[in-house]
């Protein structure tokens, strides 16, 4: 904590997540202890929200019993039933649902082709598919794609503007 806020050069963090497994949720898991360090930083003044990272419905309600979530980022896999449950229940909830590697960490998604299906009949790129896809998910997601190109930050900030329609989102489901 101390750490980040001297290289921010900042006297509270506006948002800090506790990520508890890699990729994948640890379902049974408690995150109490933990959560718990955090929620008392955020009683002092130096965090302003608390997010959960790879967790489930069940580390959620654990969390909320400590303090409030603002947002949860788990990994973006729109065809597994229990991060649309959780996404849903965020939105319900006025959680921002934050996906990591909408754009498959570099290695390419599932979905690709299909994005470039899309891409090509709407003139985008498959990469502004893949996050407009996202962001047509639920109104409560917010997409984080990484990039060490200002060419690809410009495209990936661009796809904001590009709104799916039923029949692009019919293919891609
Ligand atoms: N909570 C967790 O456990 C966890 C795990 C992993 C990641 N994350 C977070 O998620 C965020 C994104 O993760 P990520 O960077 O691994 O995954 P990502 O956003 O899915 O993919 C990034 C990759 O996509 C490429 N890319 C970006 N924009 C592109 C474009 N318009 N066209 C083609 N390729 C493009 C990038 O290459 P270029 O550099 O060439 O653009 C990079 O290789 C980060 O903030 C990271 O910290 C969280």
């Amino acid at each position: 904590m101390e750490a980040n806020l001297t290289a921010l050069g900042v006297s509270r963090l506006d948002l800090v997540y506790l990520r508890i497994g890699w990729h994948q949720p640890p379902h049974g898991e408690s995150l109490a202890e933990r959560f718990e360090i955090l929620a008392g930083l955020r009683e002092e003044g130096l965090i302003r929200h608390l997010g959960l990272s790879n967790v489930d419905q069940d580390h959620l309600d654990e969390a909320q019993r400590i303090a409030p979530v603002a947002a949860i980022q788990n990994l973006y896999d729109p065809a597994n039933a229990g991060e649309a449950a959780l996404a849903a229940r965020a939105a319900g909830e006025g959680i921002a649902f934050v996906p990591f590697g909408p754009l498959g960490s570099g290695r390419g998604t599932a979905r690709d082709e299909r994005y470039a299906a899309v891409a090509r009949r709407r003139g985008a790129t498959a990469a502004q598919v893949a996050l407009a896809h996202a962001l047509a998910l639920s109104p409560s997601i917010l997409v984080i794609p990484g990039t060490g190109t200002i060419a690809h930050l410009e495209e990936n900030i661009a796809a904001r503007t590009l709104t799916l329609t039923p029949g692009d989102l019919a293919g891609l489901s």
